[in-house]
């Protein structure tokens, strides 16, 4: 099998704001590839711990091989790791209140996860429509894209694709159906809706992240892990969030904004920090990144 390749966005700003000391102990709630967790081990030393999340348990088994090759350059200076294959949603599950020096979150799906056909992510590849991150979950984007009605759909799109284009695909894909792979659907989205002078996304690009965003819950997840972070911080921790678009990021910016208010957090970006014109031309995917962090000031009492 070929190296996979993902390289971690904003890489250097997400560990600076995490204020990652030996001895620590952080949540990496999206471990993906490990890139982000390998530079944060490097920081932790043997005192410290990692905790990493992922729901795909296949990217979870690259990331484990990748975190072992770095214990075994590291030998004694390695933290301890401890993986969960479970959705961050249920992280305060798992974590003890006030138990962290930091949380990262890097939001969305992998190069991995696109780059792979079977896993239908991606309308550049041929592939069944699937897009569920965690295989186990039982809603796919075949059974959405086959069995909403035209109206929800065409919300769906609009909600989630911020596409104007809505009613229009939604139309053209239910009578198209069924529809059983991301080629076919890519075919009739951009049928239906041609690219436009300027466009520079391909013309199915807000239909698929709709779907993807709707498959995975994905801003339900991240109001979970939005509600959750703080208590979950030690006095002095930092919550550190990657988002990719606009849904996501606004997710964020008003649960700071409103930790912020109560006293519990103080937001330590007062606008998100985006990728450098040299990032974003070595790695497209961090064309779209916005981060934000905060720092929890003091203990509530509830
Ligand atoms: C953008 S990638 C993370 C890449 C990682 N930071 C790196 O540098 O290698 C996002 C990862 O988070 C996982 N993921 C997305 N949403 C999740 C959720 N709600 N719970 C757990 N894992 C999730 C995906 O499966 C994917 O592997």
């Amino acid at each position: 099998m070929a190296e996979p390749q993902h390289v971690p966005v904003l890489l250097e700003a997400s560990l600076e704001y995490l204020n990652v000391r030996r001895g620590g102990v952080v949540v990496d709630a999206t471990l993906g590839y490990a890139g982000h967790s390998s530079a944060i081990a490097r920081r932790l030393g043997p005192e410290g711990k990692l905790i990493a999340f992922d729901r795909d348990e296949q990217a979870m088994a690259r990331a484990k091989a990748r975190l072992a090759a770095l214990a075994e350059e590291l030998g004694r200076e390695m933290p301890t790791v401890e993986f969960v294959p479970r959705a961050f949603s249920e992280i305060a599950k798992v974590i003890e209140p006030r138990s962290l020096d930091g949380l990262l979150a890097d939001f969305g799906m992998s190069s991995m996860q696109l780059d792979e056909a079977h896993r239908g992510f991606s309308f550049r590849a041929d592939g069944p429509l699937d897009m569920r991150m965690d295989p186990r979950s039982e809603l796919t984007a075949e059974q959405v894209v086959n069995q909403a009605d035209e109206e929800d759909l065409a919300n769906l799109i609009y909600e989630y694709g911020e596409e104007r284009r809505s009613r229009r695909i939604a139309r053209a894909v239910v009578r198209a159906r069924p529809i059983q792979t991301t080629a076919e659907l890519a075919r009739v989205v951009s049928a239906a809706a041609p690219s436009m002078k300027g466009d520079k996304i391909h013309p199915a690009t807000r239909t698929f992240q709709a779907l993807r965003i709707r498959v995975n819950d994905e801003l339900g997840e991240i109001q979970s892990l939005l509600k959750s972070a703080e208590s979950l911080l030690k006095v002095g921790g930092r919550v550190v969030l990657i988002s990719f678009h606009s849904l996501e990021d606004r997710l964020v910016k008003d649960k700071f904004k409103e930790a912020a208010k109560d006293g519990g957090l103080e937001v330590l970006t007062k606008k998100p920090v985006v990728a450098s014109e040299e990032e974003s031309l070595r790695n497209p995917r961090s064309r779209s990144a916005k981060l934000r962090a905060a720092e929890k000031i003091f203990v509530r009492r509830r």
